[in-house]
């Protein structure tokens, strides 16, 4: 079994390679910025099929940027491609928590596993992510149990205490798809409010995909995809008062103008 394994991992071919250009330029430990040009992309199992056909992108340190547009249009896959050339933090649309106190499950978030995250650390990346208030009035505060996969928890209570687990790391790019799909609109406000938060350090890149328009009002940078392309960009004022006739169309549709 082992070695039919090993066969088979023998004829997996990389298909990014060093060469001579490339060699003396690793990934950087910090992302300063992130640039796609004409950046195209099929799935290996559909090598005929263009998912990305296309994408002109630059973000800058510190920018906090929405990924809107139809469902298929490439956003998540957008996402994996950012994971795959960089070294993200990403929060899920439906966040586990762990059997455990809110304390353990936040400190999951750090990969210094041996040396435990201080209390201040746990706090100040609850108060980030918009969390602090709520942990404070729990009967047992950071001490907590979690229950079954956080199951005492509102989805936007667990949405925060993952934004939480995300943000002790201090990561400096933060990929968030769908984040709020799953809430109520009360629950969707306070983690709109985290994510707010959560980008509003200079050296971090925020990257949310998002099927909600009202909880990327204040990026930075929207970027409407529709197939495989992004076509409009813009702040949510900028999009509205003329360049973003998809965008406008996708607000009216969610009742935002
Ligand atoms: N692993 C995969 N293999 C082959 N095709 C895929 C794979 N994942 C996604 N696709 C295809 O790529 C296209 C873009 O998918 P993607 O998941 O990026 O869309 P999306 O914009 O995130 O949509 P949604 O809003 O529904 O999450 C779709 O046509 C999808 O069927
Ligand atoms: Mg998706």
């Amino acid at each position: 079994m082992l070695r039919s394994n090993a066969r088979s991992v023998q004829k997996l071919e990389p298909r990014i390679f060093e060469t001579a250009m490339n060699k003396h330029r690793p990934p950087q430990d910090k992302v300063r910025s992130i640039e796609f040009e004409n950046l195209q992309f099929a799935y290996p199992h559909r090598p005929d099929t263009r998912v990305l056909k296309g994408i002109f992108l630059r973000i800058e340190k510190g920018q906090f940027v929405a990924f809107v547009g139809a469902s298929g249009c490439g956003k998540s896959t957008m996402i994996a491609m950012l994971e795959r050339f960089y070294d993200p933090v990403r929060v899920q649309q439906e966040p586990t928590l762990y059997a455990g106190t809110v304390r353990e499950n936040i400190s999951f978030g750090d990969p210094e596993l041996e040396k435990p995250c201080t209390d201040e650390a746990i706090e100040e990346a609850c108060r980030a992510a918009n969390a602090w208030d709520f942990v404070l009035s729990l009967p047992e505060g950071l001490s907590t149990q979690c229950g079954n996969n956080g199951s005492q928890f509102s989805g936007g209570q667990r949405q925060r205490l993952a934004i939480a687990r995300a943000l002790i790391r201090k990561p400096n790019l933060l990929l968030l798809d769908e984040a709020t799909s799953a809430l109520d609109t009360q629950s969707e406000k306070i983690v709109q409010d985290a994510l707010k938060r959560a980008s509003e350090d200079s050296e971090r890149i925020t990257i949310a995909v998002t099927h909600r328009l009202s909880t990327v009002r204040d990026a930075d940078l929207i970027c409407v995809f529709y197939g495989g392309r992004i076509i409009e960009t813009g702040t949510h004022t900028e999009l509205l008062s003329g360049q973003g006739k998809m965008y406008r169309a996708m607000c009216k549709a969610q009742g935002l103008t």
